[in-house]
């Protein structure tokens, strides 16, 4: 399965089974950005981070490689009669557009999780210090490393099934959703099959499906090693809490000293 595949944008916004949204942070700690400043996101799905920056009047490039978000993204821009601040490039990972002028670039809810080997992880740091102006913020966070949890799913009984909930669906149904991970310590890979069983009003099960995950999870450090082996200079990471409980870390950093 691809991740076109697994990030449906009616499910994305209908907020099921997908942890809280980190849009208002990002918007806080760039709350001194000029009027009209550049705003890029790496995996910019169907805007919840971008859009808000685009109502405060500044210009917003999105980028993501799934046609379906993306399409979403532009509906609810010319819903708002936002369009014209926007550009919406389809573009995978760690490929960059060519040329964007961009204050800041904001790589939200650990993208960076979805690039599974580090080779991968180096080429996008070092394609957006080629973009970057001096002044540029790289803005972006990253899960906790939680050894415990990941070593709790390694090894041939090591898989986990946890409950997501209950959700609101279409009409009167609704969507019990659950999620069954398991860790390869070898490969440095989680991956996660998330199972979706459609009930009813009565509770009875209509339909179920699955969809996949792969994740990368990395260590912080990994991740302000990459950035400076890229060539940014100011790297800084802040322990700000996160929504609901969400174990993240912010990691700021620029090209120049500062
Ligand atoms: C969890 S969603 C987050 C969307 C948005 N940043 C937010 O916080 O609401 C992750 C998004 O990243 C995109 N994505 C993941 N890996 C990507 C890659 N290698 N290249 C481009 N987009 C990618 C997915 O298509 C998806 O829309």
């Amino acid at each position: 399965m691809s991740l076109h595949e697994f990030y449906n944008p009616e499910l994305y916004e209908m907020k099921v089974g997908i942890s809280p949204r980190v849009g208002p942070l990002y918007l806080s700690a760039l709350h001194h950005l000029a009027p009209g400043s550049t705003v890029m996101e790496l995996g910019c799905g169907i805007g919840d981070v971008l859009l808000p920056f685009a109502r405060l009047g500044h210009r917003v490039h999105g980028i993501d490689s799934s046609p379906e978000m993306l399409r979403r993204f532009q509906e609810r821009l010319t819903e708002e009669g936002l369009g014209q601040q926007a550009e919406l490039h389809r573009c995978m990972l760690p490929d960059l557009p060519e040329s964007v002028p961009a204050d800041a670039i904001l790589m939200p809810y650990d993208l960076i999780s979805h690039l599974l080997d580090d080779s991968q992880l180096t080429e996008l740091f070092m394609n957006c210090r080629r973009i970057s102006k001096p002044d540029t913020e790289l803005l972006l966070d990253v899960a906790r490393f939680d050894v415990a949890y990941l070593g709790s799913l390694a090894g041939p009984t090591g898989s986990l099934t946890r409950a997501h909930g209950i959700y609101d669906y279409v009409g009167d149904h609704c969507l019990n959703i659950s999620e069954q991970s398991r860790y390869t310590p070898e490969t440095g890979v989680l991956s996660c099959t998330f199972r979706y069983e459609e009930l009813d009003k009565s509770g009875r099960l209509v339909t179920t499906w699955f969809r996949e995950l792969k994740l990368y999870p990395r260590r912080i450090r990994e991740v302000t090693a990459a950035l400076e082996l890229a060539g940014f200079a100011t790297v800084r990471v802040d322990d700000t809490p996160f929504p609901d409980g969400m174990d993240h870390f912010l990691v700021h950093a620029r090209v120049a000293h500062g």
